[in-house]
């Protein structure tokens, strides 16, 4: 892929919280969780399970379960909503991040929804991170067990607005450094 590509795709990937009433149909959605399916994750642990929900009790219940506190109301409008859970990390993993005090499998999940989002964005959906939710609601819409973790939602649709915003960052000088922790570009 060219680097220009790959940074349209970056800069279109972008928290959408306005969709279409328009549906999405579930080979867009199996195709991100293949994204997912194939990003790292540290000793490949692979510590997700994802659940898709484009329909009924299970999809209202999930967009109910964003709207936390108040928050994240958008939901509601979202054709698919998807849960995204943290399972058991493999024992090395489990060492791993234990000796080191490096929750590897939080860091595992970040990617892994990265990904979806990303293949999201290539076919034209909009996506949202959710991870102010409630995570009894959650649980109970999809039926996971009591001991499971929900760390995520992800809203996912047809943007209402194709307007590509500019992205709110701090400047590279700020977040690098090279040579040293505050070292200059050479
Ligand atoms: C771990 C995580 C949790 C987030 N939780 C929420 C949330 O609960 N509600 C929301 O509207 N956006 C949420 N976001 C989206 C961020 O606000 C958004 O990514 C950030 O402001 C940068 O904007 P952009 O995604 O448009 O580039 C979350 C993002 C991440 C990575």
């Amino acid at each position: 892929m060219e680097h220009d590509a790959f940074v349209s795709l970056i800069s279109r990937r972008q928290s959408v919280r306005s969709y279409l009433d328009r549906k999405v149909m579930p080979d867009l959605i199996e195709k991100c969780l293949e994204a997912s399916r194939l990003s790292p994750s540290a000793c490949n642990a692979q510590p997700w399970h994802f659940v898709a929900a484009d329909r009924g009790r299970p999809l209202k219940e999930l967009q109910r379960a964003a709207f936390h506190f108040g928050m994240n109301s958008f939901a509601a409008q979202a054709p698919v909503m998807v849960a995204v859970f943290s399972e058991l990390p493999n024992i090395a993993s489990f060492i791993g991040g234990g000796v080191k005090g490096i929750p590897y499998h939080i860091i595992d999940i970040g990617i892994a929804v990265e990904h979806f989002c990303l293949a999201a964005a290539s076919l034209g959906l909009g996506t949202c991170m959710i991870g102010w939710f409630d995570k009894q609601v959650v649980k109970r819409a999809v039926e996971a067990p009591t001991s499971s973790r929900p760390v995520l939602l992800i809203t996912v649709g047809y943007p209402a607005d194709d307007h590509v915003r500019k992205k709110t960052r701090k400047s590279l000088e700020e977040i690098s450094g090279w040579g040293t922790y505050r070292g200059s570009r050479p």
